[in-house]
C-alpha cells in the first residue's frame, strides 16, 4: 500500500522537528496530552502516515509508524535492554530469519524477544525464558502490545532447570553468569546453530571464552560496537558532544558436532 492510513488501535509515533517524541495508541474520540499541547485523535484517524497535526498549543507534530528503535526506546522496561546498535548486529550474526527457531534467555522487558519475533515470521518461533514473574508479566504486556505474542512461547522458567527445546537454529543468552550454561547451549543447538551471549566486563568475556573453547564450537568471536551520531547541520557538521560509549561485549560461537556424533547432536 503506497499510503497506509492511520486507524483506530494503531500505535503511532508523534515527533516534532525539534526531536520531541511520543508513542501512543490512537482511539476514536480520544486525546493525547503532551507538554507541547493536546493532540485530538480525530485529526489523525483516516489520514496517511506522515501527516502533520497541530496540538492545542499550536505546535506541529508528525504522525509516523513506529519502527524497531522507537518501539524499544519507548517500551515499558524494568531491566537493562540490549541497545539497537548491538541488537541489529546480533540478529544478523545469529542469522535469524523467516522460519528460524530461536531460544532467548532471559527475556527481561522483552526487547530481544521482540526483535527475534519480528524476524522469524509466521513459520518460526521464539522460545523465551524468564525466571522472574514480574519481568515475565512485563514482557508479556510489551510483546502483546507489539502484536508479536503469537510468535513467542514465553516461559516463566529458570534455565538451570533445563531448556525444553532441541535442535534450535539460534540461542541468545543474556544472564549474569552465562558460562554456567554453555554445556546446555551446545546440547540445545543444532549442528551449525549460532550462539550469542553478552556481558558488560572483560573478565566475564574471559570466563565465557574459557568455557566455549572447551566445547565443540567454532567461529568464536568477541565484538564491541561503537556508534557516534552527528548533528544534522550541513554548515557545522560534527558529532554530538556525548555518546553512548560502552554498552556490552558480544561473544559469538557456532556449534559443530563431535567427531563421534554423526549428526546426533
Ligand atoms: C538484562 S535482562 C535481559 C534483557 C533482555 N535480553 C532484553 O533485551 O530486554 C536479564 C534477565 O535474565 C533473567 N535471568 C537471569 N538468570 C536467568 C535464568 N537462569 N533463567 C531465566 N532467566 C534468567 C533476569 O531475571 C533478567 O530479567
Amino acid at each position: 500500500m503506497a499510503h497506509p492510513l492511520i486507524e483506530e488501535g494503531d500505535r503511532v509515533f508523534l515527533v516534532s522537528d525539534d526531536g520531541e517524541e511520543f508513542l501512543t495508541v490512537v482511539r476514536i474520540g480520544g486525546k493525547f496530552g503532551t507538554h507541547l499541547g493536546v493532540v485530538d485523535f480525530n485529526d489523525l484517524i483516516g489520514k496517511p502516515y506522515g501527516t502533520p497535526v497541530k496540538t492545542s498549543k499550536g505546535k506541529t507534530l508528525y504522525a509516523v509508524d513506529p519502527g524497531y528503535v522507537e518501539d524499544m526506546f519507548h517500551m515499558k522496561r524494568k531491566t537493562q535492554v540490549v541497545y539497537p546498535k548491538d541488537s541489529g548486529f546480533i540478529l544478523m550474526k545469529l542469522n535469524v530469519h523467516e522460519g528460524s527457531r530461536v531460544v532467548d534467555v532471559g527475556v527481561g522487558s522483552g526487547a530481544m524477544s521482540y526483535l527475534f519475533a519480528k524476524a522469524v515470521g509466521d513459520s518460526g518461533k521464539v522460545y523465551a525464558y524468564e525466571r522472574r514473574e514480574d519481568f515475565y508479566k512485563l514482557a508479556f504486556e510489551n510483546l502483546s502490545e507489539w502484536g508479536v505474542m503469537s510468535k513467542v512461547e514465553l516461559k516463566l522458567k529458570d534455565i538451570s532447570y533445563g531448556i525444553d527445546e532441541m535442535n534450535v537454529d539460534a540461542f541468545f543468552l543474556d544472564v549474569p553468569y552465562p558460562w554456567e550454561y554453555t554445556d546446555e547451549v551446545w546440547k540445545v543447538l543444532r549442528g551449525g546453530g549460532r550462539f550469542c551471549t553478552i556481558v558488560p566486563t572483560t573478565n566475564q568475556v574471559q570466563e565465557i571464552l574459557k568455557k566455549l573453547q572447551k566445547l565443540p564450537f567454532t567461529m568464536i568471536e568477541v565484538w564491541e560496537s561503537f556508534f557516534r551520531e552527528y548533528k544534522p547541520v550541513p554548515e557545522r557538521l560534527r558529532p554530538y558532544d556525548r555518546m553512548v560509549a560502552h554498552t556490552t561485549y558480544m561473544i559469538f560461537a557456532t556449534k559443530v558436532l563431535r567427531g563421534d556424533c554423526h549428526g546426533s547432536g
